[in-house]
């Protein structure tokens, strides 16, 4: 399934957008990719197999439109005043008695610290605790990340507990802090409401 403009989920907060990837991306996905290089590696997932492999853009979009044809991850570009600086994943979506997803996102370190993904994250939970009815939605983050720390401190997120050696990141087993969104906790009138009251847009 190919994503076509107006076609999934289009969830927006003033300057801020989250939309399904479109082959007209491949350029910008280039040039911020490449500009990030060092920036995302601490944080990047790698498997015990070795490096992976170099990933061109058709390749990692027709997985995304796979995964998200089949229900099983929303993967979301996000814009700011029209241009493309990172990329969320609502993934692992699973339905039946789990209801539960988790989040991973990174964003350009040329617009980092202006809390772009303290909103994109707030607006996919409340999509995802709201239109999508999933129950749970799990973010994983080393303790050593403080920037990423702040942004579900910012959300007010639970932190669940830490489960070692969790994913396999930068070249190792790692250790993560589990914080939770589930609608229970979920403040009343959403996460993104109530982090535009306390920190302005
Ligand atoms: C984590 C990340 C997504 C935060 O996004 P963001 O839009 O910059 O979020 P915020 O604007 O809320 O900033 C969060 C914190 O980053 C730090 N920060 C601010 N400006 C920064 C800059 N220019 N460079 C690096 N860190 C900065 C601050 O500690 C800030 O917290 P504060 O607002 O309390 O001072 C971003 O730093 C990133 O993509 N990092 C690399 C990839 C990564 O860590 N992904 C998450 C894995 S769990």
């Amino acid at each position: 399934m190919i994503a076509r403009r107006g076609v999934g989920p289009e969830l927006r907060s003033g300057d801020v957008l989250l939309r399904l990837f479109r082959r007209s991306d491949a350029v910008a996905w280039r040039e911020v990719r490449a500009a990030n290089r060092d920036w995302l590696r601490p944080w990047e997932g790698t498997t015990p197999d070795g490096p992976p492999a170099p990933v061109t853009f058709g390749t990692l979009l027709r997985g995304m439109n796979a995964e998200y044809a089949a229900g099983r991850s929303v993967p979301l570009a996000i814009e700011v005043d029209g241009s493309y600086v990172g990329t969320l994943t609502l993934g692992n979506i699973i339905r039946g008695s789990y209801r539960g997803a988790y989040i991973g996102y990174w964003i350009d370190h040329r617009v980092a610290g202006r809390g772009i993904m303290p909103r994109a994250v707030a607006l996919t939970l409340d999509h995802a605790l709201g239109e999508m009815g999933l129950h749970r939605v799990e973010i994983s983050i080393r303790p050593e990340n403080l920037p990423s720390t702040r942004v579900v401190e910012k959300l007010h997120l639970p932190l669940e507990g830490l489960r070692p050696r969790y994913l396999h990141i930068d070249g190792a087993w790692r250790d993560h802090n589990i914080y939770v969104a589930d609608t229970e906790s979920a403040p009343a009138g959403g996460y993104l409401a109530r982090y535009l009251h306390e920190h302005g847009a």
